[in-house]
């Protein structure tokens, strides 16, 4: 196969995370791999490789670490302004609840997005991309739900497309119109779900702007009742489905939107056992977003153990957003979930590659290097895979690449 490569890497170790390798990281030493198409198309020892055969670029990796791209899969990186004063109130002792309650929050950044249009958000949110693109994401998912009305909704996610149009990174869009309950229908909870399921996701699919929908379950956002009619209408347009569940409390929103079979759960800080089982029967992925529980300064950890009791996946992303997690960085994410969170560095990578992919519906495409996969890839000058969750803030990558072709950010 190695014959009709366009391009192979040699002298490469590979933490290929494919679950048929039983060694950590999946790890295989002193390979070959080689893409053709966008995709993976061989991997092999060296020790029984024919370089003489090889008619594409062979690039010498010189015993160097090869990894699947890294996947973000919770951000809310498209918004306008930014909330800094909260975080001098909440450093005085106000809470993220009551900052909510009084009308800040969520509804202070669904103020100026309001105010911005698409190209304007683009011209925001770009900085918070690239910042991720150059520290190895090759796919990130983002949310809207700072619009909460049809037009800013909608806005966002043409924002979120248009970013995957001009950049080497795939967008997964999620249609967060459940976020918060925008002032127009103050004391019309329901009112307002009518206006997500009856207008907002028939519009983003229309426009085929949308591959799931995202709701927070929360005292201070929507029912599990409200949550659930969000879902029947995504279900009935095929779309994926995640949540915002047990962040500040247990409201059984995990195993809420596991009956629905949802790509994944994130949060889960008040998970309980009835949820992780939940998650387990339906497959569905648990994304732990360390960087909310340290910057809200949460004390209650997820149920880890259970969750690896119970064998459900494990993603870890940034939750990048203006209020709960300003921090537009995963290598942070795979850290903190280490050393808060207690994940080994195995964990935290397949947190950020296999488990990630299958958060987003992608899995059988993403996240491991294996024949047949997108050929999404990153080299690292580095000695050993757990160095990705151990050290922080040192640029380790020497290659970005993006289906199968070299594009560095
Ligand atoms: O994931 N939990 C709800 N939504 C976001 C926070 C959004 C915000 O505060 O702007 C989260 O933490
Ligand atoms: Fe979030």
């Amino acid at each position: 196969m190695f014959q009709s490569c366009e391009r192979v890497w040699i002298n490469v170790n590979l933490a290929t995370l494919d679950t048929a390798v039983e060694q950590p990281y999946g790890a295989l030493h002193d390979q070959a791999i080689g893409v053709r198409g966008g995709r993976i198309v061989a991997i092999g020892p060296m020790v029984t490789l024919d370089r003489s055969c090889i008619t594409g670029e062979v690039i010498d990796a010189a015993g160097n670490w090869m990894t699947p791209g890294l996947i973000d899969a919770h951000t809310h990186l498209v918004f306008a302004g930014n909330r800094a004063q909260e975080f001098e109130q909440r450093l005085s002792g106000v809470s993220y609840e009551e900052i909510s309650r009084s009308g800040g929050g969520i509804l202070s950044t669904v103020n100026a997005t309001r105010k911005s249009g698409v190209e304007e958000l683009v011209r925001l949110s770009e900085p918070r991309l690239m910042a991720l693109m150059a520290e190895g994401v090759t796919s990130v998912e983002i949310k809207s739900g700072y619009g909460l009305n049809v037009k800013t909704e909608l806005d966002m996610l043409r924002a979120a497309r248009c970013m995957a149009e001009r950049y080497p990174v795939r967008v997964s869009a999620s249609l967060l119109g459940a976020h918060a309950l925008p002032p127009e229908y103050r004391n019309d909870a329901d009112g307002y779900i009518d206006l997500v399921c009856n207008e907002m996701i028939p519009a983003a699919v229309g426009e085929g702007l949308v591959d799931a929908v995202d709701v927070f379950c929360e005292t201070i956002a929507f029912t599990p009742a409200q949550c659930e009619r969000v879902f029947k209408v995504a279900q009935q347009y095929g779309l994926g489905i995640r949540g915002h569940v047990e962040q500040l409390s247990n409201q059984h929103g995990a195993a809420l939107a596991a009956r629905y079979d949802a790509w994944s759960a994130d949060h889960l800080e008040w998970l309980d056992e009835a949820g992780v089982a939940a998650l387990a029967e339906h497959g569905t992925v648990a994304t732990l977003l360390p960087g909310a529980f340290y910057f809200l300064r949460e004390t209650k950890l997820p149920p880890i153990d259970l969750l690896r009791e119970y064998r459900v996946p494990m993603a870890v992303a940034t939750d990048l957003n203006p209020g709960s997690s300003p921090l537009a960085s995963l290598r942070l994410m795979m850290n903190m979930a280490c050393v808060l969170f207690r994940l080994t560095p195995h964990e935290a990578l397949a947190g950020v590659t296999r488990n990630a992919a299958q958060a987003l519906g992608l899995g059988d495409d993403l996240g491991m290097l294996r024949v047949g996969m997108r050929a999404d890839m990153l080299l690292w000058d580095i000695q050993h895979p757990a160095e990705l969750a151990c050290q922080y803030g040192v640029n380790s990558i020497k290659q970005r690449i993006f289906a199968g072709e070299e594009a560095n950010v």
